[in-house]
């Protein structure tokens, strides 16, 4: 298993990573597999200032708020048409919307499959067309599917963290 490991010095540097992240799986093309980010590490240690940054890279506008209250947010990606007007990138969107998915699962501690029912989770998970985002992805390790990319956080200290990046 490939890791690559990087720095992350300042708040500006997670917010960047995640912004290369998500102008990347914005030009990927839609429908072919799915994109779920298991985002894992300590309280504070960057995971919403990255997706913060996933989010303005994917062309979503609105202000991503943490979710700890509800669990699960729902964006809606702006269409690539409307992207390659104004920066030029190639149409990669087959018609259908494309959305994303930020899960914080700080608060369920542990959750029961009925929890996961309930949030929809795993047919979220399935659609395609769909990225995901899961804050404290450790939490439901077992109900992630093998083809994620993991996203993990370290605190170095107060003005750096750590992201290792694994399959
Ligand atoms: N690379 C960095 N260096 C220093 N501070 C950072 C860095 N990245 C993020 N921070 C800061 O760390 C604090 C916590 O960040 P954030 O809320 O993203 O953590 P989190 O992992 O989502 O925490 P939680 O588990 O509570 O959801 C914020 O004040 C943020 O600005
Ligand atoms: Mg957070």
């Amino acid at each position: 298993m490939q890791a690559y490991e990087i720095e992350l010095r300042g708040e500006r540097a997670t917010r960047k990573a995640g912004q290369i992240l998500g102008e990347l799986l914005r030009q990927q093309p839609t429908g072919k597999r799915d994109f779920v980010l298991a985002l894992e590490g300590e309280l504070g240690a960057g995971k919403t200032t990255f997706i913060r940054g996933l989010a303005k890279g994917l062309g979503i506008r609105s202000k991503i708020t943490s979710p700890s209250f509800l669990v699960a947010k729902r964006y809606t990606i702006p269409s690539a048409r409307t992207r390659r007007r104004s920066f030029g990138l190639r149409p990669q969107d087959d018609g259908k919307g494309r959305v994303f998915w930020h899960f914080d699962f700080y608060r369920l501690e542990r959750p029961t499959q009925r929890d996961l029912e309930l949030l929809n989770f795993h047919q979220i998970l399935s659609d395609l067309h769909t990225i995901v985002a899961i804050e404290w992805a450790e939490r439901a390790m077992h109900s992630l599917p093998e083809k994620r990319l993991t996203l993990r956080f370290t605190t170095l200290n107060s003005r750096a963290r750590k992201l290792i990046v694994s399959e």
